[in-house]
């Protein structure tokens, strides 16, 4: 028996520190496989043995019976909620009245933290044991939520270390990473189930269902941001925030990495505006930042008012979901000839911009969410993202408005708009015929993944239409500097920098060229798994469906995309006359992924580098077999960094991969080729 719970905890010892390693340092040292091997291994004992299951065992996470409802509870310590500040005048009289209370004109030492747009929570331990787990509720009581907290991988069952209280409160944010909740939507709206308006939403859904093993299946995370008692085994607060943090670290909490201490308030306006410019690209979404003074002591003395601590303040970002009205729902033609519904708005400033138009995707969204001309509509827009439709005010909605239809004919060139029931996107049968799409498909062959041809832009390409100097992409390579000068605004130097660029755009590489033609479906990473499988455009031309399929990530439809495009024979001229004309790439004998020198190895880049664009280091690195991926884990070999690299590579250093610096890079290329 002795022997069977040494087993026992020696399992549990390591499970929690694989799923410490996994969901909350997001740095997994072994397989899924491996950790799900181990946590069988345990049921096996525990079921044998099953008196000598504990609620802290990670068998536990799941499991326990659905609930009537649930039970409230008394938070010890009522959960607060935050004053907010909207302004830089209105920051500074927050410091200015703590300096006043705290009677000192020196500076105010201030933690800042990203405002998560989540649900908080509050989480109990008893002797490092995880014993409940409740939501805000009315910040006086919430609801007892333990069994659905215990799905949430990165919230310990039992603290790590041998500094454990006999009491800890510690509160946190609860949420759901930003690309899980697309993911979870998309899956949910092909299932044909309700989908969540936001990430916020979703979290608090999933965080309240009576049945555990729901939450369980739903993307939540957390991050910790404060301790809200402790008590017994001689351990007591600490004396500042920033230490806080660093305890709920050792304790096995997941805590945010772009929390920062200033040394005093234009520290906090500098770390609202860094934040603020890379909200966007954060895998979660937050709706400000919070400044706490960093001082524990400073923030007793200061207290609280009205349900809020004077010792912090949150500063919001400018919101990014607005109301206003659709005053026309009109159809544009993309390059391929899909029609996308867009609603034209009464202007509205969201996301620090006016916009007035959004997205509707297809008649289907717009059936779905039942848009119509006149609705009140919640529209959204985060950072370069397309403004998009939320929802509709339906309690808003005026008497005889009606459904937008289908049109049976082109805006553009009247050619017959054609939908296969099976697809959702309506499209216009006009081809190069129709000005739209003649207009889209040279915009998508300058794009700067395809030829990038700078100076090269839509209103250019507009005029260069209307002139009609060109009516596809081979006229771009006989424009003369004289022609291009004529246009409206574009002058003689600028119309020789056109001409520059379109001639430096004959010198490419097979997988831009490819995604240049716009072969449906086939985007730039496809373009590149073409280009190192076939080698030579000739080879991929002869290829049939089979031998299409056979290419990693091409799948039946691509495929069957790819080869109907090359049996087109206004395709191959396409093709012949660019040739022709000088466009050119350097071809090899194929497989070229396989045999790479660099094939298998992961790279990620970041910052600037200074002798070659990120974009030529990574078509290089691609060439030879590399992967290039966008963020940094255990499995990434090489982490390229130029100037002001970010976060990356800190992660990169705390994760032991290999730092390569541009003058390294180069070398590393030089060695190969
Ligand atoms: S501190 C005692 N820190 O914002 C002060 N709250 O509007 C309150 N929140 O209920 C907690 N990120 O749910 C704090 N870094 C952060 C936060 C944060 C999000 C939420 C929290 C709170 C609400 C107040």
């Amino acid at each position: 028996m002795d022997a069977t719970v040494k087993q026992i905890n020696e399992l549990k010892a390591l499970l929690r520190e694989h799923n410490h390693n996994y969901y909350v340092l997001e740095a997994p040292t072994i397989s899924d496989a491996e950790y799900d091997q181990l946590l069988r291994s345990l049921q096996n004992l525990e079921n044998s043995h099953p008196e000598l299951i504990t609620p802290d065992s990670p068998t536990q996470r799941v499991g326990a019976a659905p609930l009537a409802q649930f039970r409230t509870v008394k938070h010890r310590v009522p959960m607060l909620s935050l004053q907010n500040a909207f302004s830089e005048e209105e920051l500074l009289a927050f410091d200015k009245r703590i300096k006043d209370r705290l009677n000192t004109i020196d500076a105010i030492e201030y933690v800042c933290e990203p405002k998560f747009d989540g649900v908080s929570i509050s989480l109990s331990y008893e002797n490092g044991i995880l014993t409940q787990a409740a939501t805000r509720g009315d910040g006086e009581t919430g609801e007892n939520i333990t069994q659905n907290a215990k799905t949430i991988g990165a919230i310990p069952l039992q603290l790590l270390g041998n500094e454990i209280p006999a009491n800890l409160e510690v509160r946190g944010e609860v949420y759901i990473p930003q690309a899980a909740f697309e993911e979870y939507n998309r899956q949910a709206s092909a299932r044909g189930e309700k989908v969540f308006v936001n990430p916020r939403n979703a979290a608090s859904g999933s965080l309240r269902q009576l049945d555990a093993s729901i939450t369980a299946k739903r993307p939540l995370q957390i991050f910790c941001y404060a301790i809200a008692s402790i008590e017994g085994n001689g351990i007591s607060m600490p004396a500042k925030q920033s230490d806080v943090l660093h305890k709920l670290k050792q304790w096995g909490f997941r805590v945010n990495s772009e929390i920062k201490v200033v040394t005093d308030i234009s520290g906090c306006l500098a770390y609202y505006q860094a934040i603020l410019a890379r909200r966007n690209e954060l895998p979660y979404e937050i709706d400000g930042v919070v400044y706490k003074v960093n001082d524990l002591e400073a923030q007793a003395a200061l207290g609280e008012i009205s349900r809020a601590p004077r010792w912090a303040i949150a500063h919001k970002f400018p919101a990014q979901e607005e109301i206003t009205e659709v005053l026309d729902i009109e159809f544009q033609v993309g390059r391929t000839g899909a029609l996308t519904p867009v609603a034209r708005l009464k202007p509205v400033f969201v996301g620090g911009v006016t916009i007035s138009n959004a997205t509707l995707h297809n008649i289907e969204e717009i059936e779905r969410k039942d848009i119509r001309v006149g609705d009140t509509v919640v529209v959204k827009r985060a950072g370069d993202v397309i403004p998009k439709v939320v929802t509709v005010l339906l309690e808003k909605r005026l008497p005889y408005t009606t459904a937008v239809k289908l049109p049976r004919h082109c805006p553009v060139c009247g050619s017959e708009i054609v939908k296969a029931d099976s697809e959702v996107v309506a499209r216009c049968s006009g081809g190069l015929y129709c000005k739209a799409q003649q207009r889209e498909s040279i915009k998508h062959y300058v794009s700067k993944s395809a030829l990038d041809i700078d100076g090269l832009g839509p209103k250019v390409i507009e005029l260069l239409l209307d002139a009609s100097l060109i009516k596809d992409v081979t006229d771009l390579y006989s424009l003369t500097e004289e022609a291009a000068a004529n246009l409206e605004r574009m002058g003689e130097k600028s119309a020789q920098n056109l001409i520059g660029s379109i001639n430096k755009s004959k010198n490419t590489i097979l997988a831009r060229f490819l995604y240049g033609l716009g072969i449906r479906e086939v985007g730039i990473a496809a373009a590149r798994n073409l280009a190192a499988h076939f080698g030579t455009l000739d080879a991929l031309i002869e290829a049939d469906v089979d031998e299409l399929q056979a290419i990693s990530d091409i799948g039946p439809v691509v495929a069957l995309h790819i080869a109907t495009f090359f049996q087109q024979s206004h395709n191959l001229e396409l093709i012949e006359k660019l040739r022709k004309l000088g466009v050119h790439w350097p071809e090899h004998s194929g497989q070229q992924l396989a045999q790479g020198a660099l094939a298998g190895k992961s790279f990620v880049l970041t910052g600037t580098l200074a002798t070659l664009s990120r974009d030529e280091a990574a078509d290089k690195l691609r060439a030879l077999g590399a992967k290039i991926s966008s963020s940094v884990s255990a499995k990434t070999n090489y982490v390229v960094v130029g100037d002001n690299p970010g976060s990356k590579l800190v992660k990169a250093r705390k994760l032991g991969v290999t730092i390569l610096n541009e003058q390294e890079l180069i070398n590393l290329l030089g060695t190969i080729v």
